[in-house]
């Protein structure tokens, strides 16, 4: 038996220099033992032929939505059918945005349209198209669809051009294939939903309340969730920090959205919500920028933010099993992480004390308590990813039924 024995891949070809590498990976999706069927798109074919398609994956490779012997022999919908993944390899910027977009005017965006299977996209272009705003946007929508990506990779590009936009390299996109289709590890099999970083509340279109929280806990405990097997969906607010390899990462600002993207993101097994959500927002936030008037104070008045992970932990159906909380507080730190883990409903709190002289907050080490309603547990001082690595075994432990 190898990872991928039995599995069925649906591998759709875009029209980019980096074609000549899913030849390749074809080869490296074989010999994990998973069956692979081409489609390449009409700009494919200017890079590699059907022939070679066909001849390393050993199956009819396809290429025409109007090619009477395919409809009668297996037919577009058939084909977005009968897989266990679709991986699109080089997913092209003009790809990604036929997809974003619902667009279904050749084999591949049909396919990819009419298909309900799990989707991977390993993007490749040119650095300004990847970092054009259209293809944040698509990028973004493609995420938010749950379309899982891999890569793309920085270095030199076939322009003679340097940044990100090189397709992920064959042995990497395969190992993204297993990581979706034969997942190994403490939470393999699992979704986890986490929260992560600081929300930016709008006073005006320019201005919004915010807060010290860099992100880097909750980013270390999805990419720890990751490596731990898990399907991993991270809901980031404003950071500094890159996504991780190999989760779903959806950008939000406010609590609200905050709150919106995770309804979206459930069913999930465990959810660890790790943001420094804003309490409050402006309660009248314009749409125009306030201007400074000789002698006067504008007046601001709060309204409160949804409680997410309240929210969450409350949910009558579709709550995750495991919820846990984060708890940052300055004093009494355990008494207040008991009161946190009664009032919100969760099932464990990460308590920390993040007073100024700890500098946790933005740092680099955090010492933890874990807050349970069976008891306390201190952890020694650690890194933020020993912190996740730990809290993801403990996580892997409790969700498993045995003791961590
Ligand atoms: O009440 P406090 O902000 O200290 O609670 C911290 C915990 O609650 C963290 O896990 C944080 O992510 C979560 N929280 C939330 N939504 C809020 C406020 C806090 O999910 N509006």
């Amino acid at each position: 038996m190898t990872a991928l024995s039995g599995k069925r891949i649906l591998l759709v070809i875009g029209g980019g220099i980096a074609a000549y590498k899913s030849l390749d990976l074809i080869r490296r999706l074989r010999e994990r033992g998973a069956s692979v069927r081409c489609i390449l798109t009409q700009g494919a074919q200017h890079f590699i032929t059907p022939m070679a398609a066909s001849a390393l994956s050993g199956q009819r490779t396809h290429t025409d939505l109007f090619d009477r012997e395919d409809e009668a022999d297996i037919g577009h919908i058939k084909l977005a059918r009968d897989a266990d993944l679709v991986v699109v390899a080089p997913a092209t910027a003009n790809l990604m945005a036929k997809m974003a977009g619902g667009h279904a005017d050749e084999l591949a965006s049909t396919v990819l349209l009419a298909t309900t299977l799990p989707i991977l996209i390993a993007p490749a272009m040119n650095v300004r198209m990847w970092l054009h705003p259209a293809t944040r946007r698509n990028l973004t929508t493609l995420q938010e669809d749950g379309v899982h990506v891999v890569g793309p990779n920085e270095g030199a590009m076939a322009e003679a051009e340097v940044g990100p936009g090189r397709m992920a390299e064959p042995l990497e996109i395969a190992a993204a294939v297993e990581r979706l289709l034969a997942p190994s590890g403490p939470l393999a099999g699992k979704h986890v939903i986490v929260t992560s970083g600081p929300t930016h509340e709008p006073i005006d279109p320019v201005r919004y309340i915010a807060n010290r929280s860099s992100g880097r806990q909750g980013h270390a405990i999805a990419k720890a969730a990751s490596e731990a097997g898990a399907r991993v969906t991270l809901i980031s607010g404003p950071v500094d920090l890159p996504d991780p390899r190999g989760v779903t990462t959806v950008h939000v600002e406010s609590a609200r959205e905050m709150l919106e993207a995770v309804e979206r993101a459930l069913p999930a097994d465990i959810g660890i919500f790790a943001a420094a959500v804003a309490d409050w927002r402006v309660a009248d936030a314009g749409g125009q920028k306030i201007k400074k008037k000789e002698g006067t104070l504008p007046n601001l008045s709060l309204a409160e933010n949804p409680d997410i992970l309240a929210t969450v932990s409350h949910l009558p159906q579709n709550r995750p099993a495991l919820m846990v909380g984060f708890a940052a507080e300055t004093e009494n730190v355990i008494e207040h992480a008991r009161q946190k883990l009664a009032k919100k409903g969760c099932d464990l709190i990460v308590a920390n004390d993040v007073s100024p002289a700890t500098g946790v907050m933005g740092g680099e080490s955090n010492t933890v308590h874990l807050v349970t309603r069976s008891g306390i547990e201190t952890w020694p001082t650690l890194s933020k990813t020993e912190v996740a690595e730990r809290l993801v075994a403990h996580v892997g432990a409790l969700i498993g039924g045995t003791e961590p």
